[in-house]
């Protein structure tokens, strides 16, 4: 790659080749979920996946707000398997991401992205109940979750203010929340929510067409 084709994406630790987007790769040499490794001028980057990751849609759909740097401490509610987790550590690697999982099946397969990525802290737990994380968790910068059940805008609420997050950001999935009414009213039903629980509400972007029926929240404390 000539020295022209990998620059900054004018977000905060993402990149792009003019088509792709990427992450700093901070454990070379090692993928996540089969996606591509570049190296340019001696740093090794990640290609991030917009059909594999919400949070590398929400950048795609023009989303601009963005609380992570280097050292901000992230809770991840809902990691899955790492994917979208492993590029937020790249990103705000030497800060900590707290990563909390339900599922005993998806925490298999979290454990060993989190034992090559030293700033990624896996949790078996659920992220309706913060206090079986809370011991090891005392506060953080940012909340980022993607759950997919009823009630996301609560469960996102009692967590920001339970870790004492400045912002954050809140995946929508319309489905969860009732699949039978239109995704606009359940984005809507959600912002004010989160205003009633006295954030401050800075982006609402859609995800479609990479997430059908998705969107993402962004807010501050207010
Ligand atoms: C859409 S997937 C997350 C994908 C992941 N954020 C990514 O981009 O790589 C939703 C995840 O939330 C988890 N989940 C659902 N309810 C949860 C809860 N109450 N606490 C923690 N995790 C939960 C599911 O097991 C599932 O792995």
């Amino acid at each position: 790659m000539s020295d022209d084709e990998m620059r900054p994406a004018g977000l905060e630790g993402v990149f792009t080749d003019g088509e792709r987007l990427y992450t700093r790769n901070s454990a070379p040499g090692k993928t996540v979920y089969g996606e591509r490794l570049v190296t340019h001028e001696g740093v090794q980057y990640r290609e991030w996946v917009p059909t594999r990751s919400k949070l590398a849609a929400y950048i795609r759909a023009g989303g601009r707000f963005f609380p992570f740097r280097p050292g901000t401490n992230v809770l991840y509610l809902g990691a899955a398997s790492g994917t979208t987790a492993s590029h937020v550590a790249d990103i705000v690697t030497p800060g900590t991401v707290y990563c909390v999982e339900i599922s005993p099946r998806s925490f298999r397969d979290l454990v060993p992205v989190c034992e090559s990525r030293p700033n990624m802290v896996p949790f078996l737990a659920d992220a309706t109940k913060p206090s079986e994380y809370a011991f090891a968790v005392s506060s953080v910068d940012v909340v980022y979750q993607d759950i997919a059940q009823k009630g996301q805008a609560q469960i996102f609420l009692k967590n920001f203010s339970a870790f004492g997050a400045k912002s954050g950001l809140l995946v929508i999935k319309s489905r969860s929340e009732d699949v039978t009414q239109d995704p606009l009213r359940t984005y809507e039903a959600s912002r004010k929510q989160l205003l009633s629980g006295g954030l401050r509400v800075e982006e609402v972007v859609r995800l479609d067409p990479m997430e059908k029926d998705h969107a993402m929240i962004a807010v501050t404390s207010g």
